[in-house]
């Protein structure tokens, strides 16, 4: 006879491979229904982008079998309830479980290509996701998903008027860029940018949200001091080419955020544009910047390496058009993006088993 006992028992010896126990004692392990041979039970994720399905359901149909019945007919079905970075720290975005600040160093490296293709990608394995487009001096969010020149509404929340982001494929967005004219932000400098930039981040009305990606600016400025002063960010992806001079910096994007006063643990190196590869040979692959400058980087400082992208024509025309590539592009950047995303949503949730919550960083202005 097969129990519902016998299979907790079971399951009780099955690991979640990343945070080191057991699935049972994680409490991940609901809905168990039993008909005869038939076995059915659902393992909740800490993420729906877990890159770890497959093998999860593996270890599961293979405990039952081996310690139930060899017989059983298993069935794992999949939820998911992001882990929540937030404890008592919610006087800013409170409804924000997560917070991904995406930065580089370097200009032009493709941060803002990033930060819409993971959004998406997150979004549709099945997280609430937002995107804020924090640069200030050179937004490029609007454009890139198609929403430039849309206005957006506003909402009364207790005498103050809240900024609504703007729905689009599947997430919610909002860059300083739809606020502000076109022309006016390039000029603020230091102080004025960062107070524009305070202002953004707290008149935005961020509802539930599984992930909240930053696009931040370039560089290793007051703009990213103000943004850990404001926000209790979750962890750092950084954005590098292969490229010695990219590399360079993002050496000091890691070491802005992981120093001692900012201690925002960095999620991974996203190595961007790590080679070409034609369409009509797709065997073949051209390291135009250099070969696995990001992966050397992330194994330098001892961080994860959460994949490389090519650089593609759809990735490049979708960011032109409005029309990312995530949701339009070829199969090879759709994979590569989608191995990336599930690396993050991966590494937050081991972030959040293992460190505390971020603090908002209180220092020296
Ligand atoms: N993998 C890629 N394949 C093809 N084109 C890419 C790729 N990544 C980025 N690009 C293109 O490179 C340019 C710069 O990318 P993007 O704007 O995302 O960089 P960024 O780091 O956000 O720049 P900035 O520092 O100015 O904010 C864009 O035109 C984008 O379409
Ligand atoms: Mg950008």
């Amino acid at each position: 006879m097969i129990t519902k006992d016998k299979i907790i028992v079971a399951l009780s010896n099955v690991q979640e491979p990343d945070l080191g126990k057991d699935l049972v004692t994680l409490n991940m392990v609901k809905d168990i229904e039993i008909d005869g041979m038939n076995v059915s039970f659902t393992v909740v994720l800490t993420t729906p982008a877990c890159p770890l399905k497959d093998m999860i359901r593996g270890a599961c149909e293979n405990a039952v079998k081996i310690l139930v019945d060899k017989n059983a007919l298993v069935t794992v079905n999949f939820t998911a309830d992001v882990v929540s970075n937030r404890k008592d720290n919610k006087l800013v975005l409170p409804n924000v479980k997560n917070i991904i600040a995406v930065g580089s160093g370097k200009g032009g490296v493709g941060k803002s290509t990033v930060s819409v293709n993971l959004a998406l990608a997150l979004a549709k394995e099945g997280s609430k996701v937002g995107l804020m487009d924090a640069d200030i001096y050179g937004p490029s969010i609007p454009i890139m998903l198609g929403i430039r020149g849309e206005r957006p509404m506003m909402k009364d929340v207790d005498g103050k008027g809240m900024i609504i982001p703007i729905e689009v494929m599947g997430i919610k967005a909002m860059s300083i860029g739809l606020l502000v004219d076109d022309k006016q932000a390039v000029v603020w400098r230091g102080p004025m940018a960062s107070s524009a930039l305070k202002q953004f981040v707290t008149d935005v009305l961020w509802e539930e949200l599984d992930y909240l990606i930053i696009d931040l600016p370039p560089g290793t400025g007051d703009i990213h001091l103000t943004m850990v002063q404001t926000i209790p960010v979750t962890g750092a992806v950084i954005v590098t080419t292969p490229q010695d001079v990219a590399v360079a910096d993002a050496k000091k994007a890691i070491m802005m955020f992981d120093g001692p006063q900012i201690k925002v643990p960095i999620l991974g190196v996203v190595e961007n544009m790590a080679y070409f590869t034609p369409a009509e040979l797709p065997e073949n692959k051209y390291y135009i910047f250099g070969k696995e400058g990001g992966k050397r980087l992330a194994e330098q400082f001892e961080v994860p390496f959460l994949g490389e992208i090519p650089i593609t024509m759809s990735i490049r025309e979708g960011g032109d058009e409005g029309k990312p590539a995530y949701l339009n592009g070829d199969e090879i950047s759709i994979a590569a993006i989608d191995k990336v995303a599930q690396q993050i949503a991966r590494n937050i949730s081991i972030r959040n088993a293992n460190l505390e919550p971020t603090k908002v960083v209180e220092m020296i202005s």
